[in-house]
C-alpha cells in the first residue's frame, strides 16, 4: 500500500508530522505501507519549513517541487503539473492532502484527474466566506476527494448539508477527530522555551498572516494599531509570518511596542502557547491549539471554521475593529478544555487504519 502525501505550507508539516509518525508505528507492527512525501515548496524559508522536518522528525520529502511565491493561478497550476509527473511515476494507492492551501487543491486536482483516490485530512470545514482563498480550496478539494476525514462534528454536518450522501459511492465521510489534537498531546512534553526572547512574566501570544487581514492594508493597519496599544501595558509576542513582515516594512506601520520575533519552530511554539496568558490570532491552527492548552483566544477574523470554540465561549471573534480587539484582550481568563470537540487524540490512527483497510 503506497500513500503519496502532499505538503507545502507550515500547518501541513505540523499536521502531516503526526500522521507520518503513525505510519511509521504501523510499519513497525509489520503493516505493508509506504509513504512518499512531496513538498511543493510553497513555504520555503528555513523557519517556515525545514525547522519542522528537523524538530518533529518528519521523514524528509522524497520530492521537492520548488514552486514558491506566485499568484494563486500560477502557483496552483505549476504545482498541478509537477505533482502529476510524480504521481504518474509513483502510481500510489492513495494521495493524502491536508487542510486548505493551494498545495492541498493542487494535489487533489492532480490525483483525481489520474483517478487516484484522494484522502482529505481536515475535510468539511467551512467559513462560508467565498472571498477567502482557503474556502475555495477546501470546497473544491472535498468535492473531488474519496476519503473525507472530518476533525469535528460541525465539519461532518457541513458535508451532510452539502449533500455528501449523493457523492457516494466514490466518497466516504469519516469522523476522525483532529490530527492537531493528537500532535498537541504528543508535543506538550517535548516543548522548549525559545532562546533569544526575553520572557519574564505575563505575555500575550499573537500571530497574523491571513490574506483577509494582510491583503487589505487598512485591516492590517487597524489590527496592528490595536495590538500596539495593548502592548503599552502587556507584553505582546508576535512571531511574524514573512507575508506580514514584508507588509509592515513596506507600509512603515508602528509596531514599536510589540515584541516581534522570527517565526519559531513547533516545539518553541507549543511552549509559547502553554505559558502565555492569552492568544490573539487569525490562524486556523492556533485557534484550536489555544483551546487544547486551555487558553482563551481572541480571533482576529470576522468568521471562523472552528465555530464550536466561539459558541462554547473559549474563543471570541472580533474582526479588525480596534476597540473590540482592545476590549476583548482586557477580558483575561483561561478557557476550559472539553476534548469532545476534536476526537480522542487518536485521529491519526483512525486515518491510517482506514487507508490500509483495517
Ligand atoms: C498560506 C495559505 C494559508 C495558510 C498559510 C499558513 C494559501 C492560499 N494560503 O498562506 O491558507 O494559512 O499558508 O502559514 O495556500 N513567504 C516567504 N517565505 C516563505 C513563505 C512565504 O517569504 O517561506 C512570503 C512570500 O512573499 C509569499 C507570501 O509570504 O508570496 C505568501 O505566501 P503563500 O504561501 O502564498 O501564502 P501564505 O500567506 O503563507
Ligand atoms: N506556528 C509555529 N510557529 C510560528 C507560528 C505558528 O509553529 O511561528 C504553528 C502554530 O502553532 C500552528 C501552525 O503553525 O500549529 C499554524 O500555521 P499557520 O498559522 O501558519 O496557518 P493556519 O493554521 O492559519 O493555516
Amino acid at each position: 500500500m503506497k500513500i503519496v502525501t502532499i505538503l507545502g505550507a507550515r500547518p501541513q508539516f505540523i499536521k502531516a508530522g503526526s500522521v507520518s509518525r503513525e505510519i511509521c508505528r504501523q510499519q513497525g507492527l509489520g503493516e505493508d505501507i509506504t509513504e512518499i512525501i512531496i513538498h511543493t515548496g510553497q513555504h520555503y524559508d528555513a523557519n517556515m519549513s525545514e525547522v519542522f522536518f528537523d524538530e518533529m522528525q518528519i521523514p524528509r520529502p522524497n520530492y521537492y517541487l520548488g514552486v514558491k511565491a506566485k499568484t494563486h493561478g500560477a502557483m496552483t497550476g505549476e504545482m498541478i503539473a509537477k505533482i502529476e509527473e510524480v504521481l504518474v511515476s509513483e502510481k500510489p494507492d492513495w494521495v493524502m492532502v491536508y487542510g486548505d492551501t493551494n498545495s492541498t487543491l493542487a494535489g487533489a486536482i492532480a490525483a483525481s484527474k489520474l483517478n487516484i483516490p484522494v484522502a482529505h485530512v481536515e475535510a468539511g470545514l467551512r467559513s462560508f466566506n467565498m472571498q477567502m482563498p482557503e474556502e475555495i480550496n477546501r470546497i473544491l478539494t472535498d468535492r473531488i476527494s474519496s476519503a473525507l476525514f472530518c476533525p469535528s462534528q460541525v465539519a461532518l454536518d457541513n458535508l451532510t448539508q452539502e449533500g455528501v450522501e449523493f457523492w457516494k459511492p466514490r466518497a466516504e465521510v469519516v469522523f476522525s477527530g483532529d490530527v492537531m489534537f493528537d500532535g498537541a498531546i504528543h508535543y506538550k512534553n517535548l516543548c522548549s522555551k525559545p532562546e533569544n526572547v526575553l520572557i519574564d512574566g505575563d505575555y500575550i501570544l499573537c500571530t497574523i498572516h491571513r490574506a483577509e487581514n494582510t491583503d487589505n492594508i487598512s485591516r492590517l493597519e487597524e489590527i496592528l494599531a490595536a495590538l500596539n496599544e495593548i502592548a503599552k501595558d502587556r507584553k505582546v509576542i508576535l512571531p511574524l509570518h514573512p507575508r506580514t513582515k514584508k507588509l509592515i516594512e513596506t507600509n512603515s506601520f508602528d509596531t514599536s511596542n510589540l515584541t516581534i520575533i522570527e517565526p519559531v519552530g513547533y516545539l518553541n511554539m507549543v511552549w509559547l502557547i502553554i505559558n502565555c496568558s492569552l492568544v490573539m490570532t487569525d490562524s486556523g491552527g492556533l485557534q484550536k491549539e489555544a483551546y487544547f492548552f486551555s487558553k482563551r483566544c481572541v480571533v482576529l477574523r470576522d468568521e471562523t471554521e472552528w465555530v464550536e470554540l466561539v459558541s462554547s465561549g473559549s474563543n471570541v471573534l472580533v474582526g479588525c475593529n480596534k476597540h473590540k480587539i482592545i476590549e476583548a484582550a482586557s477580558k483575561n481568563y483561561n478557557s476550559k478544555f472539553d476534548e469532545s470537540f476534536y476526537g480522542k487524540g487518536n485521529a491519526c490512527e483512525i486515518i491510517v487504519n482506514y487507508l490500509i483497510g483495517k
